[in-house]
């Protein structure tokens, strides 16, 4: 990661700090703790605020050539950078936000196949967090993966477990602050033919 990167970044932090969250990109440490629970074989994966792409550029390096990354972020100037810096047809940055992933990968036709957030949702109130987290699920195919981190046990567990139904939790020490990885997986039991 470059300097001005992390000035980007830092930037960004000073003008919107409850939505950026952090005043560093994510290393590339946390960011492969985070991907490592994608399937290299997935089709349609889905990024939830990647900022300056520390994890979209791990996720593009362990996907395939035919796989689609789509990935929703609320900040304009960070959706310029990725489209500028991460120039890759698998990538699609959508200037939206996570709420919207449902209907943005239905206009793709995609079926994600896991979703990896760095969402500082303990930034956010309750009903925002379990807002994204049921976009996440609604939008997953059965037996999918949800992978984010945070810095404190306290914000994305409780909703994952009573969304998912299901929570592990890692720790990543190499990173500045050291992080927690959170990861869910939609039970294939939940799924349900249309109509029955
Ligand atoms: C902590 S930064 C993480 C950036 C990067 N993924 C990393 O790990 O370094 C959080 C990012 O989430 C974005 N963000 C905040 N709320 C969002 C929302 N509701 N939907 C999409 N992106 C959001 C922010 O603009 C910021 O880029």
């Amino acid at each position: 990661m470059g300097v001005s990167e992390q000035l980007r970044f830092l930037w960004q932090f000073v003008r919107h700090p409850k939505e950026v969250g952090s005043v560093v990109p994510s290393s590339r440490y946390l960011a492969c703790a985070v991907v490592e629970h994608v399937s290299p074989r997935a089709r349609c994966v889905a990024e939830f605020g990647p900022g300056t792409g520390p994890i979209t550029r791990v996720l593009l390096e362990r996907l395939g050539p035919a796989a689609t990354v789509l990935a929703l972020e609320i900040d304009p100037a960070f959706c310029a950078v990725l489209r500028r810096e991460l120039a890759d047809h698998r990538l699609r940055v959508v200037e939206a936000p996570a709420q919207e992933l449902p209907a943005r990968a239905r206009d793709l036709g995609c079926a994600v196949e896991a979703v990896v957030s760095g969402l500082p949702f303990a930034n956010f109130p309750p009903a925002l967090r379990r807002e994204i987290v049921t976009a996440a699920h609604d939008a997953l195919a059965p037996g999918g993966v949800f992978a984010g981190y945070g810095y404190a046990p306290f914000a994305l567990p409780p909703v994952l477990r009573a969304v998912f139904g299901n929570c592990a939790t890692s720790f990543e020490w190499r990173n500045m602050p050291p992080a927690f990885v959170f990861v869910a997986r939609k039970l294939s039991s939940e799924f349900r033919v249309p109509g029955s």
